[in-house]
Parts: structure tokens; C-alpha cells; sequence
């Protein structure tokens, strides 16, 4: 009996505008839109082979090596959608095998350690959905399939494509235009790097859907950072990625980075993710651009204390022999310092 396979892989991907709060749980539609870098396929990525023949029992994943399940509402909902993406096209050309029938089975593995404390969702079901698209030979441009992505985890939306990545939130209640779409190829400013600072490889005791929820139910802050502040930035820093003016892009970064964790903050109760150890690479940022009196590097935090700190290859030297000599003395640093670069990128 034939087995029929296909692989992808997904980057993992790095919001410069966050996303943070859900308008439909199901769904993972989101109450703003935002903006990510997607790192290279050398640095954190995850690869996914999906093979489908008649005489599978049931749909089966292995995730470095060890059986998963398969069962959670979200991975269903893309497996879900994929098939009836590939049955539409069944029923088009009846002479197609009827893979959208057959049970799938899927190997994923992950380049880096899914303990790191660095978001490995994104690229998981980015790289699952790209994997079994191509098995379905889905004709589906990367934005469509991005809805199917979404629907796994909202950030891995963006991981579908490489370089500059904008998530449209969408307007519609069925959640039908709310998908990434690329701001900038990766070779339109090939000079970006990420370095990521692993502060904490502790996994985060706040979810990310969890703190989303509590911080729409409790924020006031909340309310004015999607309403008003996000709606402008993200036009200012599609614009700067445009443009490719780091200063601005960097300034945009870093405020929106301090947006997010003020929300968190301002939760009830509140949600910590960035440590002091965090703090004090925040204020080592800005010492350094103040220094060189432009922004020469920009940080960003996600749902945890870890720092993705963002420069131009140009300014690498610099910013290493600082970042080298003060790291040491950064009180509870435990020289965990991994350099995440961000060279030949591919899209998948
Ligand atoms: O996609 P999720 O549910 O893992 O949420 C991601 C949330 C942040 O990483 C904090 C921000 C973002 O836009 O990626």
C-alpha cells in the first residue's frame, strides 16, 4: 500500500509588536494586530514530516522522538481544516488518492530544547500545517494556510513566512481575515540579527492564554494599549521595516516590548514575566544607544524573563565586546548566552 510523505520546516519567530489578548478564544482572533521577525532555519526551527497511507489506524505524532497526543480542540481544528481544504479538492478531480480519508502520522522535532523557555508553538504548528499542506498539495497561498496555523497557536500564524511578518487581527466574527501576510523578504534587509539571552530556562508558570484572558478581564491599560497605542505603532513600524530604519524600528520595539509587560503588570492579579535580571539587561540596552546616541540595539521580551535583543550586523562587534564585558557582572547571569543568529534565511 503507498505512503505518501512530505516535510517543512518552521522558524521559530520573534514579536516586535506583540500580540497579546484574544476577541474569540476558539478562534484565536486577537484584539490587535502585530509584527514579528521570523529567525533563520539554522537558528530555532522545527521540522515536520507528515505521511498518510490507507492502511494507518490513527492519526499519530511523535515530538523529538516520543509519542504525543493529538487530542487537544486546536490540533484537531487544523487537522480538521487541512482535510476538508484537501476533500474540496477530491471532489474537483475524483481520480486524487483520497488522503483526506487515510490517518495521518506525523514526526516533529525541534532544534533546540523545547525547555529553553522559548516559544516553540509557533513554529510546531507552522511547521505541522506547512508539512501536511504540501502531503494535501493544497493550492492555498501562505496567508490562507496562516488561518489554519492560527488556529493552533495566534504567533505561529507568522511563522509561515520568513523575514518581516505582519498578523493582520481582522475584523470578521469567523475570524476569515485575520492571517499573516510578509512585510519585507529577508533578503530586502539581510543586515538584522537576533541574539538571545537566556536568562531563565525555567518553564513560565503563567500560559500564555491564561495571562491573554486575565489581562483583557483586568487591565485598564489594557484597553488604551489596543485601542489606541498598538493601532498607530503598527503602522509606524511597518513603515520603519519599510524604510529600514533601525532607530525607529528599534524605539518602536523596545516601547512595545514595555507596553506589553505594563499590561502584565497591570493585571489582577498582576503576571511577572521579566525578572530583574531582565531589568537590568533593559537598562544595559539603554545605556548603550544612549552612548552611541542612536539606537544600536533594541530588546524585546515575551511571556517570560529571556531577551531577544535585535541589531544591525554592523554594529555587531561593538555591541558583543559590551554585552560580553557587562554580562559577567549582570547579577544572576549564569552565562547561559546563546547567539541566535540571523543569516540565510529561507522561507519554507
Ligand atoms: O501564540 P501564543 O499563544 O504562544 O502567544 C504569543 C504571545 C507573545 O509571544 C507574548 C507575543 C507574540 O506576539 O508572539
Amino acid at each position: 500500500m503507498s505512503i505518501y510523505t512530505a516535510s517543512a520546516t518552521a522558524p521559530v519567530n520573534i514579536a516586535t509588536l506583540k500580540y497579546w489578548g484574544k476577541r474569540d478564544v476558539s478562534l484565536n482572533l486577537p484584539t490587535n494586530s502585530s509584527i514579528s521577525i521570523t529567525l533563520s532555519q539554522d537558528d530555532l526551527r522545527t521540522l515536520t514530516t507528515a505521511a498518510t497511507s490507507q492502511s494507518f489506524q490513527e492519526d499519530q505524532l511523535w515530538l523529538n522522538g516520543q509519542l504525543e497526543s493529538l487530542a487537544s480542540k486546536r490540533t484537531q481544528d487544523c487537522l480538521r481544516d487541512l482535510r476538508q481544504l484537501r476533500s474540496e479538492l477530491e471532489l474537483q478531480d475524483p481520480s486524487l488518492p483520497k488522503l483526506s480519508q487515510w490517518k495521518l502520522h506525523l514526526v516533529s522535532e525541534n532544534n533546540f530544547p523545547t525547555a529553553a523557555g522559548l516559544a516553540s508553538s509557533a513554529a510546531g504548528f507552522a511547521a505541522l500545517v506547512a508539512a501536511i499542506a504540501q502531503l494535501f498539495q493544497l493550492p492555498q497561498s501562505m496567508s490562507e494556510l496562516s488561518k489554519i496555523a492560527r488556529k493552533g497557536s495566534g504567533s505561529a500564524c507568522r511563522s509561515l513566512f520568513g523575514g518581516y511578518v505582519a498578523w493582520e487581527m481582522g475584523h470578521l466574527q469567523d475570524g476569515s481575515d485575520s492571517k499573516a501576510v510578509q512585510i519585507l523578504d529577508q533578503n530586502q534587509w539581510p543586515e538584522m540579527k537576533a541574539l538571545i539571552l537566556v536568562v531563565s530556562d525555567i518553564k513560565k508558570d503563567v500560559s500564555s492564554t491564561q495571562g491573554m484572558q486575565l489581562t483583557v478581564n483586568t487591565s485598564d491599560l489594557f484597553n488604551y494599549r489596543v485601542s489606541t497605542v498598538v493601532p498607530e505603532r503598527f503602522e509606524s513600524m511597518k513603515q520603519a521595516i519599510l524604510s529600514k530604519d533601525f532607530n525607529q524600528f528599534a524605539e518602536l520595539t523596545m516601547k512595545d516590548s514595555n507596553s506589553f509587560h505594563a499590561t502584565c503588570l497591570d493585571s489582577y492579579p498582576p503576571i511577572f514575566y521579566i525578572n530583574d535580571t531582565s531589568k537590568r539587561i533593559i537598562n544595559l540596552c539603554h545605556r548603550i544607544n544612549s552612548f552611541y546616541n542612536t539606537n544600536i540595539v533594541a530588546y524585546t521580551f515575551d511571556a517570560g524573563p529571556n531577551a531577544v535583543l535585535y541589531y544591525l550586523r554592523g554594529n555587531e562587534d561593538k555591541l558583543l565586546a559590551i554585552l560580553n564585558q557587562f554580562c559577567d557582572k549582570i547579577q544572576g547571569w549564569d552565562a547561559k548566552f546563546s547567539s541566535e543568529q540571523i543569516q540565510n534565511w529561507n522561507k519554507i
